[in-house]
């Protein structure tokens, strides 16, 4: 497995694949990877020849510094996690390249970005939406893989490959759950043990049939402070805090 850290090489490697007629499915990920990120590393092996990720902790879509702070960073587990699955390259950009023009430039979108986690976190979907098309634009894949679990995250994505004619064509893939329901996420390990035992109570609420302001009352009983719950597109997507740790889901 190749560890990529510019631009220029990855490039270079990007070329050599296109020469040799080979097809590239790539994954952006910010690491502390789990099984939601390995499902899609899987998918891109068997449907593209090879297979490259980036994990690369995005500062723009950090609202708060310090859920930024927070964020787990064990580099030396996920290499060995993405050799283990078979993940031919992995892409480890600094940000100084990344945001070499110092954030001058961002994609805006103005509708669906505005709703659920973009209306209480300002600037989240410009962040995500600048990353994922400098990361697209140098990685140049065939396909490149989302979770479901970011619903919106992967609507606007695709809607983003659409708007401005990039050749990539973007797959989704359903949510991983821990065996009590929890959907898998980075952010998990911070939970104390008592949130922990908790937070699988947002999956089994919102997949119930109750109407959402009886889930609402449930989950705030139990001591979740939520950001919102709502349907849209015929989803139930919710963001709820448990103590410090803000965990989203959608059903
Ligand atoms: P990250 O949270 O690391 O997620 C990387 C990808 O893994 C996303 O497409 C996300 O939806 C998917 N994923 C996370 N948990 C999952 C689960 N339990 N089941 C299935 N898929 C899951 O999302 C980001 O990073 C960033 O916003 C990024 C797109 C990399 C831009 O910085």
């Amino acid at each position: 497995m190749r560890v990529i850290e510019t631009v220029a090489s990855f490039r270079e490697w990007r070329n050599d694949l296109k020469q040799e007629q080979q097809s590239l499915g790539f994954v952006p990920t910010m690491g502390a990877l789990h099984s939601g990120h390995l499902s899609l590393f899987k998918q891109a092996k068997q449907e593209c020849d090879q297979v490259a990720i980036s994990i690369f902790v995005n500062p723009t879509q950090f609202n708060d510094p310090k859920d930024l702070e927070k964020y787990p960073r064990p580099l030396e587990r996920d290499l060995e996690m993405a050799k283990q699955i078979g993940v031919d390259a992995v892409f480890l950009p600094q940000a100084q390249e990344i945001y070499a023009d110092k954030y001058r430039y961002q994609v805006l979108e103005r509708d669906l970005s505005k709703i659920l986690c973009g209306a209480t976190r300002p600037g989240h979907f410009e962040g995500v939406l600048t990353v994922v098309m400098k990361l697209l634009n140098i990685t140049s894949p065939e396909r490149a893989y989302f979770g479901e679990k970011d619903y919106q995250q992967f609507l606007l994505i695709r809607d983003m490959t659409k708007a401005f004619f990039m050749p990539t064509q973007v797959v989704s893939l359903p949510t991983i759950r821990e065996s009590d329901g929890l959907a898998m996420s980075s952010r998990n390990v911070r939970l104390t043990p008592s949130e922990r035992q908790l937070a699988p109570m947002i999956y089994r609420e919102l997949k119930s049939s109750k109407p959402l302001s009886d889930v609402r009352s449930a989950l705030e009983s139990a001591g979740f402070r939520i950001d919102y719950l709502e349907e849209h597109f015929g989803r139930h997507f919710i963001a709820a805090f448990l103590g410090e740790v803000r965990l989203i889901d959608n059903v």
